[in-house]
């Protein structure tokens, strides 16, 4: 399976019918979400939230500092890196496409500190310059193109704000045999099991395979207008953090 320039669903259509999909999908799925994604990453998730979110210490400790964190699904990722602002900070922004996960973000995190808005990460609903760190977990690859969504981020980036994307990665060599494995088979069979959709379990792994590798990724940073990226792998490179600054 190709590198992708952006997420396809099952059959080859138009980026907005992928996109209109791909809402549609986390709409369906959005009631056992979280317990899935707890399950499928053996709680990992909870781990690689955290992690990002201390990846980003000094900018979230400046209590003027506007973030955004995208695609942010059910919020965990959004309430992980609110829990390390200082008291009285601006609030941060998670969005989202899908009202049904927005809805669940919107009941587990009522905290004042949180906006949630729900818009369209390809079209972000602010203007030019307006924020000092942007996040992306386990999202951006829902993306129906990825240079379009990275040149998307960096318009509503300061000049020195930094982009923060999560995301997994299909690893290489021998560990790719159980991650293969594991992700191709096991994970779309828990996932239809307890979701009743087993379209969207298997989704995840075709989506993996085509999400483009780490030193492509990083060439498509840095054209967006990002300099000094990097990409800092997890357990047997399977996820990873992005990490870049706006020039
Ligand atoms: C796998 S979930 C990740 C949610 C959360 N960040 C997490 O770590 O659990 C991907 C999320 O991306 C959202 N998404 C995908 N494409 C999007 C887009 N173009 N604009 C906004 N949200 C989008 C989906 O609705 C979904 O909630």
């Amino acid at each position: 399976m190709q590198e992708s320039t952006g997420a396809r669903t099952a059959n080859e259509t138009s980026p907005d019918e992928v996109a209109h999909n791909v809402q549609a999908m986390f709409n369906h799925i959005a009631p056992k979400y979280d317990l899935l994604n707890h399950l499928i990453s053996m709680g990992l998730d909870r781990h690689w939230w955290r992690k990002t979110a201390r990846a980003f210490h000094p900018v979230l400790q400046n209590p003027r500092a506007q973030i955004l964190d995208l695609c942010c699904g059910t919020g965990d990722q959004t309430a992980a890196l609110a829990k390390k602002r200082p008291a009285n900070s601006e609030p941060i922004t998670g969005l989202d496409f899908s009202s049904e996960m927005l809805a669940r973000a919107r009941a587990k995190f009522p905290a004042n500190n949180i906006l949630w808005v729900e818009g369209d990460a390809m079209h972000l609903p602010f203007p030019d310059a307006s924020f000092d760190l942007v996040t992306a977990a386990f999202g951006f690859r829902n993306l129906t193109d990825y240079a379009g969504g990275l040149r998307e981020i960096a318009r509503v980036l300061r000049p020195g704000g930094q982009i923060g994307i999560l995301e997994a990665n299909q690893p290489e060599g021998a560990s790719a045999v159980i991650y293969n494995l594991y992700f191709s088979r096991i994970a779309p069979l828990i996932g239809g099991l307890i979701s009743g959709d087993r379209s969207a379990y298997k989704y995840l792994p075709d989506s993996v395979r085509r999400f483009p590798r780490p030193p492509r990724m990083l060439s498509l940073m840095q054209q967006a207008g990002f300099e000094d990226s990097c990409w800092d792998g997890y357990l047997l490179h399977s996820a990873g953090l992005y990490r870049g600054v706006r020039w």
